[in-house]
């Protein structure tokens, strides 16, 4: 037993019946239905998150039901808004809402059973929606509002953050990278939070285990980097001379690249673009933005596409955020993709502990001295 798999690569960690992937496709399923005929079908957030808790779509009964749940999760109790508004304005989104889901593990009971677990899911992703808009209005010195209830999930966050009506193409904007970013299998926040939930602690731990795991640049922190680096190209004209400079030269790496599992254009990539198009015509920055992006993509496929390295996910979602009118600031677009991934953690933590839960206790393989003895430090 001294072999290792370098990054768990190729290491199955459970069954699932959520989210398939055929990487060498470019084919993303939930449930059996691909991402793209969910979109193309006008579907709810709300239906794709109740599809993940409950393995069907729900009918219209299902759905209000469902959606009541959630929105019973727009209050939050006042010590949670305190531990977002209690930090420095400047604070990293996420560790934000690490610190607000810290403060419901702290205070609230949860038991790991089939109805409680999915009901408190449901509360959850209300909370997630409320904890991200006071997040948003934290950082730019706005008292927190509470999502309305009686909405659309996406349009109760677009208000409760912005505090305006939005229009239809964002609310509809919204409602599809919610549902793109709402599960990926078992990357490394998703792994981080099943290690956390297979002690059987409870499922606000497991999200903060997640989110800890997400905010890194390799993982959802490529959301904000991929348009960070956008920003730092700043014109159109820059970026061959970039590319050359920082990815053709080996140095560095292009955010917003690259799958361990797609080794072809990743299926959400392309929805993002597709949005991207048409949501920029009304943000000059944006626009710009998207134009760098365009030549930066054309250069990346050019040089990687024959090691299987395309867009992924990252790539244009930050310009879709962006035009949606949320500023590239203390990780917010990395927030915003946690605020859609909740609910797939919460189904595969649910999946996990109540089908196959077995502790996570892996192995690793001494490479280090023979036995030898022990000299006290006085005599070292
Ligand atoms: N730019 C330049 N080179 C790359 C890139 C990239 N974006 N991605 C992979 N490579 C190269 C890497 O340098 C290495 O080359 P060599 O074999 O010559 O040393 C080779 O490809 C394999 O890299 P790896 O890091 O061992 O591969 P991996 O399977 O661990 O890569 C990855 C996955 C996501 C960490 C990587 O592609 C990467 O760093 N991408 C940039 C960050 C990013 O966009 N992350 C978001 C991932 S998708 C959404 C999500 O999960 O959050």
């Amino acid at each position: 037993m001294d072999q290792i798999s370098k990054g768990l690569e190729d290491v199955n960690l459970k069954w699932t019946k959520l989210t398939s992937i055929d990487g060498e496709k470019g084919i993303l399923k939930y449930g059996g239905y691909r991402v793209e005929d969910i979109i193309k079908a006008g579907a709810l957030v709300e239906e794709i998150q109740y599809l993940f808790l409950y393995g069907e779509l729900p009918n219209k009964k299902q759905l209000a039901d469902f959606q009541e749940k959630i929105q019973e999760g727009y209050s939050l109790p006042k010590y949670v808004i305190n531990s977002i508004t209690n930090l420095p304005r400047e604070s990293d989104s996420v560790a934000l809402q690490m610190n607000a889901f810290a403060a419901l593990a702290a205070t609230r009971k949860f038991k790991w059973d089939k109805q409680t677990d999915r009901d408190a899911a449901a509360a959850t992703i209300g909370n997630m929606a409320a904890i991200t808009a006071a997040i948003y209005r934290h950082i730019l010195g706005m008292q927190p509002l509470e999502p309305e209830r009686g909405s659309s999930y996406a349009k109760s966050f677009l208000k409760a953050t912005f505090g305006k009506e939005p229009s239809k193409i964002e609310v509809d904007a919204m409602n599809t990278a919610l549902i793109l970013y709402m599960d990926h299998e078992v990357p490394a926040s998703t792994t981080a939070g099943l290690v956390v939930v297979s002690t059987l602690a409870d499922i606000y731990s497991g999200i903060v285990g997640a989110l800890s795991a997400l905010k890194g640049p390799l993982h959802g922190g490529a959301a904000e980097a991929a348009i960070a680096q956008f920003a730092q190209i700043g014109d159109p004209s820059k970026v061959e001379d970039w590319y050359n400079q920082n990815i053709e030269s080996g140095k560095g790496r292009l955010m917003g690249f690259g799958h361990r599992v797609y080794k072809t254009y990743d299926p959400r990539a392309k929805i993002f673009k597709s949005i991207a198009v048409n949501l920029v015509k009304n943000n000059g920055e944006a626009e710009k933005m998207f134009k760098i992006a365009e030549k930066v993509e054309e250069l990346g496929i050019a040089n990687m596409s024959s090691k299987g390295i395309y867009p992924n996910t990252d790539f244009f979602s930050g310009i879709v955020y962006m035009s949606l009118g949320f500023p590239l600031k203390n990780n917010i677009y990395t927030a915003l993709f946690a605020l859609s991934r909740v609910t797939g953690w919460m189904a595969h933590f649910i999946e996990y502990v109540e089908e196959q839960h077995r502790l996570i206790r892996p192995r690793a393989v001494y490479t280090g001295p023979e036995e030898r003895s022990f000299i006290p430090i006085d005599k070292r």
